[in-house]
């Protein structure tokens, strides 16, 4: 869906920006949070930053507030959770609505959903303390990768290259999620579609130096090369754009996010991953996405909020396309 153009900043009321919060990436979402803020008030919008506790979120309403615009990241802020108690406050909210939130959250019930509906995404099988080494590898091949179901920003992955390494990686996996997965290991290269407003901004071809997308090359090194507008011809990227947005609307996530695919040898696209709330900082992706559709960071956030004003919290979870 998208927005009719809001012009007036009063429109909005007050809003609160919510950020930190109690996941692993809470420091990630401060920044996504001040640099929200920061675009808000440069607009006029008569807004609050508010570092989140349970506590506090369950009384935003009575604090006067008028509607949310969510910075969270991870686990309590990214999966419904929050999502949960501000419907349960009347209080409308940016991004997707709760079931979505939960869903990507997940990522194997996110995958058993993309394949039942057609959309490629790597064979995966789930790993515990009694997994037999042999069987993953038989069934997904070598090298293949290691992550933890609920985790973000690359915490606890690894690729795995050899045998009798699969073991430490699911122990190391195993510190950060209760459920672990393995996964077919896609020869990339990799892109993400950002999404705002029902369609896929122009894809961004990620490059990272050590050839793996981990927290370092995320949040630390700055050799990581993001190509947008990308190396792709045009109609094949309009293609990908169109399946990453089919991807986004079948988990029921509405208003803007992010999928997370990468293409192997073939150039066959496999989807890894949707992001409800991805990160909002002023170098992060969909802003990245947005700017390459001529968008500058302070209407993206706009029209993110904009989006709380025609969508409604009961809309959110029953658009499906
Ligand atoms: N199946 C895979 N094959 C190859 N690389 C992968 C695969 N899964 C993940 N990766 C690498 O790990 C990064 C993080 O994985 P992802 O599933 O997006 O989790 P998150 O971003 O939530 O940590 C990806 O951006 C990619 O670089
Ligand atoms: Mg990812």
């Amino acid at each position: 869906m998208s927005n009719p153009r809001i012009t007036d900043a009063s429109a909005f009321g007050r809003v609160a920006v919510l950020m930190g919060g109690w996941s692993a990436e809470r420091a990630v979402s401060l920044d996504s949070g001040a640099a929200v803020g920061a675009a808000l008030q440069r607009r006029g919008v008569d807004v609050t930053m508010i570092d989140v506790d349970q506590h506090r979120v369950l009384g935003l309403a009575d604090e006067g507030f008028d509607r949310v615009w969510l910075a969270l990241h991870g686990r309590g802020g990214e999966d419904g959770v929050v999502q949960g108690a501000l419907e349960l406050q009347g209080l409308p909210y940016t991004g997707s609505g709760v079931l979505a939130c939960a869903l990507s959250m997940d990522k194997v019930r996110t995958k058993a959903l993309w394949a039942a509906q057609g959309i490629p995404t790597p064979a995966h099988r789930l790993l515990d303390a009694n997994t037999e080494s042999k069987a993953v590898v038989e069934a997904l091949g070598l090298p293949l990768i290691v992550k933890p179901v609920h985790e973000g920003s690359t915490i606890g992955i690894s690729k795995v290259e050899r045998i009798e390494d699969l073991d430490a990686a699911r122990a190391e996996a195993a510190k950060y999620d209760r459920e672990v997965m393995a996964e077919q290991f896609v020869n990339g290269p990799e892109y993400t579609a950002a999404i705002l407003d029902g369609r896929a901004l122009p894809l961004i071809h990620i490059e990272p130096s050590s050839g793996f997308y981990d927290y370092e090359a995320k949040y630390v090194a700055n050799d990581t090369l993001y190509h947008c507008p990308c190396d792709l011809e045009q109609g094949r990227e309009a293609e990908l754009q169109r399946l990453a947005l089919r991807a986004f609307e079948i988990t029921g996530a509405t208003g803007w996010g992010r999928v997370d695919l990468m293409l192997d040898d073939a150039g066959q696209p496999w989807f890894l991953e949707l992001n409800a709330i991805p990160g909002m900082t002023s170098h992060s992706l969909v802003p990245m996405a947005a700017r390459a559709a001529g968008m500058d960071f302070d209407e993206l956030v706009w029209r993110i909020l904009g989006a709380t004003l025609t969508t409604t919290n009961q809309e959110k979870d029953n658009e499906l396309a």
